[in-house]
């Protein structure tokens, strides 16, 4: 049983120093966890920071394929995910063997795999990429060039309508922001008159439909911030509202509905963490065959 948050914050800290540690939460992590992180970002942003820290150890906030793709990035590093099944259910709709049997039946095809993909998936794709960059990522594809995006339908669909490109969607979703519907986003424009929606591209075609604004976590954070707008319903995974409350204390921010909450996100605690970095608990570990297959397709997109 630990004491108060102060002291375990404490002992995370003193922790981080002795160990040489690095502390990257996405924004979906718990108030709490972003507040303790050293960086706080999106998909993108985490990748960048892995690829850049100078730390011998990254604890990981996120979900298993975030904290994977950072030790993909740092094979040499010590990479701990605090909570073992903290996992992505849209990263599980798809497995390696049912993407060579895709691959076999399109054999010119380029592979395009969302960076919410375990590192297996990865192995057998061209280029990553992010709801960040998907747009250029889909761009640099030859023209005429067949594509296969894998694994997040949404995703998909919506950078087909942006590139006027046309794909082939693995059926994958997010199931989190898959369940809002356009009545629940109906409903809050009717509570908050002239707010604005910003929805993730994750969400349903019917929902994107409704949002002045479809973009990735950090860039609904930057529109926001820059919007002279008061108001905003924002249709993503809750623990955006803590990122977009601290930077925009005088702006109102309401959640599209409240089934919005990953509970993979939400698994780490404090608490978690700490045991994490005391125990060295868990550690990432992958075949060095597989880190060098997989981790060419996130070099591509970083390269780009
Ligand atoms: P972002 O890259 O926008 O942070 O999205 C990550 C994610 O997993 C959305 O569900």
């Amino acid at each position: 049983m630990y004491d108060t948050s102060h002291d375990i914050t404490d002992r995370i800290k003193k922790l981080k120093k002795d160990m040489n540690a690095v502390i990257l939460a996405h924004s979906y992590q718990r108030a709490e966890i972003q507040d303790l992180a050293d960086f706080v970002g999106d998909s993108l942003g985490l990748c960048i920071e892995a690829s850049k820290t100078d730390a011998e150890t990254i604890v990981f906030c996120g979900v298993h394929f975030m904290a994977e793709s950072a030790k993909l990035l740092n094979p040499e590093k010590l990479v701990l995910l605090p909570e073992k099944f903290a996992g992505c259910p849209l990263a599980n709709m798809v497995s390696p063997q049912r993407l060579r049997k895709l691959k076999d039946e399109h054999p010119d095809a380029a592979v395009i795999t969302y960076i919410n993909s375990t590192a297996a998936v990865k192995a057998e794709t061209d280029i990553c990429c992010t709801s960040s960059n998907a747009v250029k990522v889909v761009n640099s594809v030859p023209e005429g060039r067949e594509i296969l995006f894998v694994p997040d339908k949404n995703l998909g669909r919506w950078v087909m309508e942006k590139t006027g490109r046309d794909m082939i969607l693995w059926q994958g979703y997010c199931p989190t922001h898959h369940l809002v519907i356009p009545e629940h986003i109906e409903e809050m424009k009717k509570k908050h008159p002239g707010a604005l929606v910003l929805v993730h591209p994750e969400c349903s075609k019917e929902v994107a439909d409704t949002a002045d604004f479809v973009g990735s976590t950090e860039q609904i954070v930057k529109y926001c911030t820059g919007s002279p707008a008061r108001s905003f319903i924002i249709g993503t995974e809750e623990g955006i509202l803590h990122r977009l409350k601290k930077f925009n204390p005088d702006k109102e921010f309401y959640l599209a509905s409240e089934i919005m909450v990953c509970a993979n996100m939400k698994l780490i605690t404090l608490e978690s963490v700490l045991r994490s970095m005391e125990r060295k608990e868990t550690v990432i570990e992958l075949s060095p065959e597989l880190m060098e297959k997989a981790k060419r397709p996130i070099e591509r997109m970083l390269a780009l």
